[in-house]
């Protein structure tokens, strides 16, 4: 295999020391922008109006949050600090309800931050000492991530035969992750192997990920990539060849039932329908064993005006009742295969997702 060692031309953001540098993704592709984030509210924000987007990114972003909540602070006591870092991850975890990433890392935060004042115990300057420590972990957070792409880019690119055809939908790549990405990273080291013929890349309406973020970083990275409606997928299965379709997750439920981006599970339909391998690609931090199945993950409803408009402009009469799922749940019988950071799982998911989780 050819040497993938791979440093990401595009973050999603930047850790300072001090701040968070959140690339402004709603700005793309027209304009590179980052927004500063120096506490813990802004980054918040930044997930919630979804500068930052991307199951793992949010995950990563809000991790760096926490380390940023302690910089905010100068608590001498045990108790005062737990109640406060306790309210910053409620703060944070009431951002984004669907992607488990976001919950997983908050939860290593809370884990890292109790470790942290039992052993530090009482005293001044507990607040620098936390963060640097907080941000320690932040940091292997985005550490893991990027090499677990890395390695699911290999596992992944394996099921492809070299001249493929691949189909994905809404943004699984360096702008969604901690770099390489997901889906897209799968695409991304095979493209690097010239096993890529063309990527098919759905616009992703209403949010326009494919458009806008998907095909931004294909042109980047000279991947050959043609842009489609959502509505055109069916048409390009049935009239042209697609090998495979390639979509990134936002939770996986322990059956092997998967969130993602809105339009994912009609794309599942239709590759079932036209015999093309439905694979899904998503690091552990994606998995929830929590839940038994797909029915039980949280949809996120996403405000009706991003569907009625089209950047400024109203594209529906005024006041019209308008829906705005953000994602749906593709059922583990029409997925070929998971890919993870740590291999590839094939039904029965249940016991391979328990198994990559190690319980
Ligand atoms: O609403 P978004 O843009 O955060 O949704 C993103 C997706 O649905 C991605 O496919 C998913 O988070 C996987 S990203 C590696």
């Amino acid at each position: 295999m050819k040497n993938l060692t791979y440093h990401p031309a595009v973050l999603a953001f930047r850790w300072t020391g001090t701040s968070l540098l959140v690339l402004e993704q709603k700005r793309l592709p027209r304009r590179e922008e980052f927004i500063p984030c120096r506490t813990y509210e802004q980054v918040a924000r930044s997930i919630r109006d979804m500068s930052v987007r991307g199951a793992p990114a949010i995950g990563c972003a809000a991790a760096y949050g926490v380390a940023l909540a302690a910089r905010q602070k100068n608590f001498k006591t045990v108790p005062e600090w737990v109640s406060y870092l306790r309210k910053v991850k409620k703060v944070l975890a009431a951002t984004r309800p669907t992607a488990v990433n976001l919950f997983w890392a908050l939860n290593r935060m809370e884990a890292c931050w109790t470790t942290a004042l039992l052993e530090r115990g009482e005293g001044k300057n507990l607040g620098a000492a936390l963060s640097r420590r907080l941000a320690a972990e932040a940091d292997g957070i985005f550490r893991e991530d990027f090499e677990g792409n890395l390695r699911m880019g290999r596992y992944g690119a394996a099921l492809l035969k070299k001249g493929s055809v691949i189909l994905t939908h809404c943004n699984a790549g360096s702008l969604a992750t901690a770099g390489h990405g997901t889906a897209l990273g799968v695409i991304r080291t095979a493209h690097r192997l010239g096993k890529v013929k063309k990527v098919f890349v759905d616009e992703t309406r209403p949010y326009l990920q494919g458009a806008r973020l998907t095909a931004w970083e294909c042109h980047r990275e000279g991947i050959p990539y043609e842009l489609i409606t959502d509505n055109m997928a069916g048409h390009f299965m049935k009239t042209e060849r697609i090998d495979a379709v390639i979509v990134g997750a936002d939770r996986i439920a322990a059956n092997g039932d998967t969130a993602n981006k809105i339009g994912t599970y009609s794309l599942s339909v239709l590759a079932r329908f036209h015999g093309i391998p439905f694979y899904v690609a998503a690091p552990r931090s994606t998995v929830d064993l929590s839940i038994p199945d797909g029915s039980h993950i949280p949809i996120e409803e996403r405000s009706r005006d991003e569907v009625v408009r089209v950047g400024n402009t109203c594209i529906a009469p005024p006041r019209v009742v308008a829906r705005h799922p953000a994602f749906d749940v593709t059922p583990s019988r029409h997925i070929a295969a998971i890919v993870t950071d740590v291999g590839v799982v094939r039904s029965p998911y249940g016991a391979g997702l328990r198994r990559i989780k190690g319980v």
